[in-house]
């Protein structure tokens, strides 16, 4: 697995491979179902959808992640359990979004330990950005909520002006996750003693 490209075809029915000719996606096709969909933004190893996927049968539970390892860590782990309502896509999360995802799609995104780019030069790299609220509102239902975690003071507060700043969107009460749900970035920065810094936004 660490020296050759993981066959993520192995857990196809978790997998989506990014169609360039069709790329929108059908969701009731995919899932099977009309139910809400939720999404995870750079979802790593998938500890969180794992575990949400788990307790909620009656969500869709989608990963973006651009990491194919991480991906497949994520669709092997759903396989294994059995849940049939969580599938991954490696893609870029603006690229995902803006041709994936339908508008008005998504009742709740994640944003959990998004790379936070410290040095002052790579800022701009970072996800959340105005440009990005943007796209997250369009592809957002009525109401929908997005949920922000980092451990990074700099990137919080930076989040929290581009957040507070947008009239489309009140301040909500932070996503708190039960123990299951700690992501696995959030479980090594706890044991660094690092404090995570929590935002929760909902749609007008
Ligand atoms: C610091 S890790 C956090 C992973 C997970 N959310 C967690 O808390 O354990 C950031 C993840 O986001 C992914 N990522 C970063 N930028 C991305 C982008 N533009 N599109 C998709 N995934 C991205 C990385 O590959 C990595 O898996």
């Amino acid at each position: 697995m660490r020296n050759s490209r993981p066959d993520i075809l192995a857990f196809q029915d978790h997998v989506i491979i990014p169609d360039p000719d069709a790329p929108t996606l059908h969701m009731a096709e995919l899932y099977g179902n009309d139910n809400p969909l939720e999404v995870d933004i750079g979802s790593g190893k998938g500890r969180f959808l794992i575990a949400r996927a788990h307790k909620h049968p009656d969500v869709n539970y989608l990963g973006i992640e651009r990491q194919l390892g991480r991906v497949y860590r994520t669709a092997k782990k759903a396989d294994h359990r059995g849940l049939t309502n969580i599938k991954v896509t490696q893609v870029e999360a603006r690229l995902g979004l803006s041709e994936m995802l339908p508008d008005e799609s998504v009742t709740t995104f994640y944003i959990f330990f998004p790379d936070p780019w410290p040095k002052r030069r790579h800022e701009r790299r970072r996800l959340v950005s105005q440009p990005f609220l943007d796209l997250l509102h369009s592809k957002l239902a009525p109401r929908g909520c997005i949920h922000f975690a980092t451990d990074h003071k700099d990137y919080a507060e930076a989040t929290a002006i581009v957040f507070g700043d947008d009239a489309r969107f009140s301040s909500i009460p932070p996503f708190e996750p039960s123990e299951d749900e700690l992501t696995d970035f959030e479980l090594i920065f706890t044991a660094q003693s690092k404090p995570t810094n929590r935002l929760s936004i909902q749609k007008q």
